[in-house]
């Protein structure tokens, strides 16, 4: 038999997250992991849950009754909209232009749909009209797309152009807000989105483990006149609702200490004022922007598609990407992230996320990645850049 590990006591390495995910977490939001636990039905549960969904009503900017937290990564929501919404033999719309838009495309298909795509090339967004053309030529009955694509760092808009094109054609909408939510500007039903989801560990600055999902009562009534069952017992809506509904029964074990920190973090959204926080996302980021740029570098997405959640850097031809991150991770304690997909190689990605969108990190990612280009032989102006960075943060 295995003899028992000499398992030492938890040291993780001491980061500063600008990465596309987990961000750094508000010590009063890890605080409240260490609350004790009660048991997935006490009253008092019972009205964390309550708070939890009315805190992710107000950052979904919804009344959506459907409005909970999916057991899981923000894969699972996503796995969670389509295995739903989706029933075998249906068209489903997805796009082309990103990693997630792929993934979203793999779940689609895994739920029975014929998958078919609208393109638009990895670094910009989807083109209405291009949209439009798909409707008509195979009438798909759910379209989904990625509000903030974490490959490409760009932000979907025309979202009510999506929205009206889709409902004009009777289906339904499913948005991908997991790295945007609660840090640019989202409208759930002022856009009138019948299912979005999200995640906790980017924006919202929550561990990761608990991912916002709202759905409106038209795409419920979807979900509830399914011919099939969906094919998953875990995600499958109607009995999440079970739990989560007014009447709350067991399906499976809430997660105490990860809602108590979706709790709180959702508390804080609400003290900042959500448009404050999309503010905040945008002066934070704009700041960085304008450092990289005055270094010398561009970002891949022009500025009007640019997600301030998520900043892609192109790397100069001559620097090499994954020595670029590991400098940083290592020299810096600055966690940044390497492309994804097609932008392999291509880019950098620095988040600027939640608790991590803050003046400090962000004027010390700056002059981490001008110095981490100059030890690779790179001609960047690294002072130009922390002093336009300073200049707009106005420090
Ligand atoms: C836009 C987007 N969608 C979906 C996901 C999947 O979320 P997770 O890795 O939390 O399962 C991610 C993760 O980075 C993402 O950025």
């Amino acid at each position: 038999m295995t003899d028992a590990p000499d398992i030492g006591e938890l040291n993780p390495a001491d980061r500063t997250l600008m990465g596309p995910g987990p961000s750094d977490v508000h010590p009063r939001v890890l605080r409240s992991m260490a609350t004790p636990l009660v048991g997935y039905l006490d009253p008092s549960f019972v009205e964390v849950m309550n708070d939890v969904q009315e805190g992710l009503r107000y950052v979904f900017r919804t009344d959506n009754e459907y409005t909970l937290a999916v057991s899981g990564t923000g894969s699972a929501a996503m796995e969670a909209a389509f295995v739903n919404l989706v029933e075998p033999g249906e068209t489903v719309l997805v796009p082309s232009n990103g990693y997630f838009g792929g993934r979203m495309g793999e779940m689609a298909e895994r739920a029975g749909g014929d998958v078919v795509t609208v393109d638009a090339p990895w670094g910009e967004p989807l083109d209405p009209a291009d949209v439009e053309a798909a409707f008509d030529e195979h009438q798909p009955t759910v379209l989904g797309f990625v509000h903030g694509e974490t490959s490409t760092g760009v932000r979907q808009g025309d979202i009510d152009e999506l929205t009206d094109i889709a409902h004009a054609h009777d289906a339904y909408v499913v948005a991908d807000t997991v790295a945007s939510l609660g840090g640019v500007e989202f409208r759930t039903d002022e856009w009138d989105l019948d299912l979005v989801y999200s995640g906790s560990q980017k924006c919202l600055s929550a561990p990761p483990g608990a991912s916002p999902l709202t759905l409106s009562d038209r795409a419920m009534e979807k979900v509830r006149n399914r011919e099939t069952r969906p094919n998953s017992w875990y995600l499958d809506l109607e009995g999440l609702w079970s739990y989560w509904g007014d009447d709350p029964q067991y399906h499976h074990t809430g997660m105490t200490s990860t809602l108590y920190a979706l709790r709180e973090s959702l508390r804080m959204v609400a003290e900042e004022g959500v448009e404050a926080g999309w503010a905040r996302h945008r002066r934070m980021a704009g700041a960085l922007k304008a450092g990289v740029e005055a270094m010398g570098l561009e970002l891949l997405p022009a500025d009007e598609h640019w997600l301030p959640s998520l900043n892609a850097v192109r790397i100069p031809g001559a620097a090499d990407g994954d020595a670029l991150t590991t400098h940083l991770l290592e020299e810096e304690g600055i966690e940044i992230a390497g492309g994804l997909g097609d932008l392999a190689g291509e880019v950098v990605r620095v988040g600027c996320m939640g608790h991590s969108a803050r003046p400090s990190n962000v004027l010390r990612t700056v002059g981490a990645l001008g110095r981490a280009l100059e030890v690779q032989g790179v001609d960047v102006d690294t002072d130009a850049g922390v002093a336009a960075t300073n200049r707009e943060l106005g420090e």
